[in-house]
């Protein structure tokens, strides 16, 4: 097979990117590891950014977002039980997020995918990259019994964080950042009415909460927990319980408690590779970074990279000019840095760390308690939360 673009990995990075050089009639193919209902069944975050549901407009993809995603113009945050609203909206001169599960997104990306016959091999084993420092990668992999093999101009590495693309580069040429957080979140699905219109970010003496939501019908709740915990020691009772309290009474108040129908712990980490490209492979997405889930940036950072690598591929191919590919790795990490930043800013105002002793707290206090205050701090959590621009090389 011959293609102008392999992609590697059908998840929110590669099947953005797949639809987004459709538009730009470049020929690719997608290669997944798993199946489709797996990929459109993990449960992720569901907030997207002003720029996501932009994209998924330009790309003809929000029929059913403008039907059911929430706008959420402000949020909460909550100081031991203390709740205050940072208007998002009226500090960004009107910019909103909208709630939309990962899973609504993939199914949306997928069904156009079939419509508009967007190559994608599922269960494709195997894969491996060779020729990425030459002119012509090739691609090969296995399905069922079949060997493919894929020539093309440029390789795409959107297989997340345990994927083969990353590791197909040259140790000599990475340089990776890390910082791994001691405790994880615990998350529950539920079908019962969230408890505010908005989210409500809180911290809480016994840690972190939050209360989120897919629906009106449908909430996400999390509250931090440690690495080592057991899941089976948290029944619903006891999740709803240490839930309320976090939240204080006057959230807690309006918490409606029912059976839970996913419940998992995930643990936190923050995780950048550079550079996002070497010879003929990009990265993208989780491939080359992890944020903490504090701030709901992961699925958003996986389109901004995208949207960017679109852009150089289209100018390559139509313009003939390779600035945009030569710019891409700095360019897509200098807004990965300021996302991680955020992520990890936000993750550090509103966690318990076990080292934690009285001075940090109170610190952690006067920082929430200054954002509550500040207008000048609200605005500059708003304008990083509903998404900072994808600006020039
Ligand atoms: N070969 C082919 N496909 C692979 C391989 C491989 N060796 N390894 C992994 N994959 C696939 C996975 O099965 C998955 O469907 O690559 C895809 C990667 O998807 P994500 O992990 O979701 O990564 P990304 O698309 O970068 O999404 C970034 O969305 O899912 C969230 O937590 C994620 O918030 C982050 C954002
Ligand atoms: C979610 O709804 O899953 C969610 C929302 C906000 C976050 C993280 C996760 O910061």
């Amino acid at each position: 097979m011959r293609r102008q673009i392999a992609i590697i990995g059908a998840g929110p990075a590669g099947m953005f990117l797949a639809h987004l050089l459709h538009a730009e009639g470049i020929e690719a193919t997608v290669i997944e590891r798993r199946d489709r209902p797996y990929v459109e069944g993990r449960v992720r975050a569901g907030v997207l950014e002003q720029g996501t549901v932009g994209l998924l407009r330009r790309l003809g993809l929000a029929g059913r977002l403008e039907r059911e995603g929430l706008v959420h113009g402000g949020t909460n945050v909550s100081i031991d039980g203390r709740v205050f609203r940072i208007d998002m909206a009226a500090l960004t001169g009107g910019a909103t997020v909208t709630v939309y599960g990962q899973q609504e997104v993939m199914r949306d990306l997928f069904d156009a995918a079939e419509l508009r016959g967007l190559d994608i091999r599922w269960n494709a084993s195997d894969v491996a990259l060779t020729g990425l420092d030459g002119d012509r990668p090739v691609v090969t992999w296995r399905e069922g019994d079949a060997a493919r093999r894929l020539t093309c101009d440029f390789v795409v590495g959107c297989d997340g964080y345990h994927g083969v693309s990353r590791a197909a580069i040259p140790a000599s040429v990475l340089r990776t950042f890390e910082r791994v957080y001691p405790f994880g979140w615990l998350g529950v699905l539920a079908d019962v009415p969230p408890a505010d219109h908005e989210l409500v970010y809180a911290n809480h003496e016994r840690g972190f909460a939050l209360a989120s939501m897919r629906s009106p019908t449908r909430s996400r709740y999390y509250i931090q927990c440690g690495l080592n915990e057991d899941i089976g020691d948290w029944s619903d009772d006891r999740f709803w319980d240490e839930l309320c309290l976090r939240l204080g009474s006057e959230t807690a108040a309006k918490v409606t408690r029912g059976k839970s129908f996913e419940k998992s712990i995930a643990p936190l980490r923050s995780f950048v590779v550079e550079p996002m490209r070497w010879g003929r492979l990009f990265l993208a997405g989780d491939a080359a970074h992890i944020v903490p889930p504090t701030g709901a940036k992961g699925m958003n950072l996986a389109v901004s990279d995208v949207t960017m690598l679109g852009e150089a591929l289209s100018e390559h191919y139509r313009e003939g000019s390779d600035a945009g590919i030569d710019g891409y790795s700095a360019r897509a990490l200098a807004r990965v840095w300021k996302a991680e930043r955020f992520s990890w800013w936000f993750t550090s105002v509103t966690h318990r760390f076990p080292t934690m002793d009285g001075f940090d707290r109170r610190i952690q206090i006067a920082e929430l308690d200054y954002l509550r205050g500040s207008p000048a701090a609200q605005r500059s959590l708003a304008e990083n939360y509903v998404g900072l621009p994808l600006e020039a090389a």
